[in-house]
């Protein structure tokens, strides 16, 4: 298997779809409109200076270029070298290096971003990885020019948790429900309720952004259920080699660790019709968009 240097790039470029290319495709496919409606609620206008705060492999960033135009910048920023040498490559590719600029940074201290020097902040699924979470809108709060605007998303992993404990990986788990829970007990250890992954919600998200100092700020929370599970379309051996997120572990290391060999085996007699014919998914997302402002008349915090 291709090394990685380390858990982020190793999720993002590998883990997340057991490095099955197809699933990679579908995975991109749903993660469009996401994209596309956190760079709507951003405003970006030719010219702009847009700050892409744990960039990943671009999926924000690049579909940002167009909209700034060829006077504006995108500064990808990330706490992976890994992802940020992929953002680079990627750029090289374009062409667009020249209108790029790569930050080694936390989300947390944007160290190498001045203050009052964006006009844009941009998140997806980035926040949930923070401890301090209000440490990072102060600094998205730093950096922004008066008048500059925040657009984020964030999975609210406490209440989708919830709402999907009847299936496992996002098919109906009703006839080994017992077996189930174990298997949800060993994700619910690799995220305890009190961590950065589930001891948030939308509430704490805006109050966080007010206290920070910004404005207008708008938390939509979207609670969501679609008949697809969100890894459709592989094989049982492929969706094993699935994580859910880089602090997890794969779905078959936590069949392995949660369940015995009989166990195991039953949970797959049941999923495995279903993952494979495509039966029995369902997937309930909760979801909170962000926006707010950094008031034109308003001098940095310090
Ligand atoms: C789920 S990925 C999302 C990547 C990208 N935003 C996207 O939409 O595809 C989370 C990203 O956050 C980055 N990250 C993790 N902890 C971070 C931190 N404390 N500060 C900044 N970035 C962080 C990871 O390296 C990874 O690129």
């Amino acid at each position: 298997m291709t090394e990685f240097a380390d858990r982020w790039s190793r999720w993002l470029l590998h883990d997340r779809c057991g490095g099955n290319a197809a699933a990679l495709q579908r995975t991109l496919e749903f993660l469009e409109p996401i994209r596309d409606r956190v760079l709507a609620a951003a405003d970006i206008v030719p010219g702009a200076t847009v700050l892409d705060v744990g960039c990943g492999d671009g999926l924000l960033g690049f579909a940002a270029l167009p909209l700034v135009g060829d006077t504006g910048r995108v500064v990808f920023a990330d706490v992976s070298d890994e992802l940020l040498d992929r953002c680079r490559q990627i750029a090289q590719e374009l062409g667009v290096s020249d209108r790029c600029r790569f930050v080694h940074s936390t989300a947390e201290r944007l160290d190498g971003i001045d203050d009052a020097s964006v006009d844009v902040v941009m998140t997806r699924s980035v926040l949930i990885y923070v401890e301090d979470k209000a440490g990072a809108f102060a600094e998205f709060h730093r950096v922004m020019r008066p008048g500059g605007r925040i657009s984020l998303f964030e999975p609210i992993n406490r209440r989708s948790t919830e709402l999907n404990r009847d299936t496992l990986f996002g098919y109906d788990a009703a006839p080994v429900s017992e077996l189930a829970a174990k298997v949800w007990a060993v994700f619910e250890a690799a995220a305890p309720a009190d961590g950065p992954m589930m001891g948030f919600d939308e509430t704490d998200l805006l109050r966080q952004a007010e206290e920070a100092g910004l404005s207008k700020v708008v938390v939509t929370l979207e609670l969501s259920s679609v008949d697809r599970p969100p890894f459709a379309g592989v094989q049982w051996p492929q969706l094993l080699a699935i994580s859910p997120n880089p602090h997890a572990p794969t779905f078959g290391e936590a069949l392995d660790q949660a369940l015995t060999p009989e166990e195991s085996t039953r949970v797959e007699t049941h999923l495995r019709p279903l993952v494979e014919q495509g039966r029995g998914g369902r997937f309930r997302a909760a979801d909170a968009y962000v926006t707010a402002v950094k008031s034109a008349d308003q001098p940095n915090r310090v």
